[in-house]
């Protein structure tokens, strides 16, 4: 069964910070994993989590950069990690797993946007790789940690643009960099939805999120004119009406990561601090969530897909 998409007041919004949420919420003592999390958003979700007690692992596919700006932060740690490798992932979670360690939360917040057409690794679409593939590894892999933790899978209403695309998801033919990062998007939505019905078992939840409209080094390969063409900037160069903090933007994520109110709501795709409602049009800054990213067949078939692809899936 589809998770139920209805907003439940959960007294925060679109403004909210991830302080905001974690307000009351002490995280002494837990151990978090964010992907990406030296960047935009994932850089404040960091921030908020560590000030909240967490001790926060980032793996980061420059960890020299990431040391540099997690510099400041107590109770972090840098490993390198390129999502884009599965030799990566695999020598990342077996060294994660020889410390013994379980992990609370795990925020697969890492991705890229409008790469150029270059397949990585086997021939696969880049989006695909780094924002669904390589997580989908990197959380089987680290499943023996999982035990009653929430991932959370950070999507988009990028994922309008495209459902998956099962008659050629590595864009062997009319490759468009927007359907692209929108399949992706859809494949992070519907990768929570099984997830979460794999994990119930065993106390594990799973969510996904859309952090909102945030300029962030995301937006890096697309130039000025369209930025503005787009609406997302002013003349001047600042974020367009409607788009969020980094703070702000990192708060959906954190509070699908630790809401009890959540509790009832595995495999949800939450915006806004709340559950997100089923989206009435085609507006990505209005957002919602479109019903192909929700369709737990389709949720199956991907996992079985990203399974055969990465000869990785401990949760079955
Ligand atoms: N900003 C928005 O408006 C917006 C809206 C909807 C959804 N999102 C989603 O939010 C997430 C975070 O985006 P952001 O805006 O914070 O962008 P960002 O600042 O560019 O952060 C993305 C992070 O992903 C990392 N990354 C990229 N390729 C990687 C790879 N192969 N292996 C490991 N890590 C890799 C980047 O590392 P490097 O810097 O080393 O490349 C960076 O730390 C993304 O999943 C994005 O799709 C963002």
């Amino acid at each position: 069964m589809a998770p139920t998409q209805r907003r439940i007041g959960s007294g925060f919004g679109a403004h909210s910070t991830a302080d905001d949420v974690l307000a009351g919420i002490d995280l002494s003592g837990r151990n978090v994993l964010i992907t990406g999390g030296y960047s935009g958003l994932g850089l404040a979700a960091t921030r908020a989590l560590v000030r909240a007690g967490a001790h926060v692992v980032v793996p980061a596919r420059r960890p020299g950069v990431a040391r540099d700006a997690l510099r400041d932060l107590p109770r972090t740690e840098v490993a390198e990690l390129d999502l884009a490798d599965l030799g990566s992932v695999r020598a990342f979670g077996d060294r994660f797993l020889e410390s013994g360690r379980g992990l609370d939360i795990v925020i697969g917040n890492a991705g890229v946007m409008a790469y150029p057409h270059r397949p990585v690794g086997p021939g696969w679409e880049a989006h695909l790789a780094v924002n669904h593939l390589g997580h989908f590894a990197l959380v089987n892999r680290l499943r023996p940690a999982l035990a009653g933790a929430r991932v959370v899978s950070v999507s988009s209403s990028g994922h309008f643009l495209s459902d998956i695309r099962w008659d050629d998801p590595h864009f062997r033919h009319g490759y468009d960099h927007w359907a692209a990062y929108g399949q992706s998007k859809t494949a992070n939505a519907l990768f929570a939805v099984h997830l979460d019905a794999l994990g119930a078992a065993d106390g594990l939840h799973a969510f996904a999120v859309h952090p909102g409209s945030i300029l962030t080094p995301l937006q890096r390969r697309i130039p000025h004119e369209e930025q503005l063409a787009q609406g997302w900037i002013t003349a001047d160069g600042r974020p367009a009406d409607g788009f969020k903090t980094p703070e702000q933007g990192a708060a959906t994520a954190v509070w699908a990561a630790t809401s009890p109110l959540l509790d009832a709501h595995g495999g949800a795709y939450c915006q806004d601090c709340d559950l997100a409602e089923p989206a009435t049009g085609d507006d990505m800054l209005i957002g919602g969530v479109k019903p192909w990213a929700l369709d737990p067949g389709s949720a199956a078939r991907l996992w079985r897909l990203s399974a055969d692809l990465t000869r990785e899936a401990a949760f079955s």
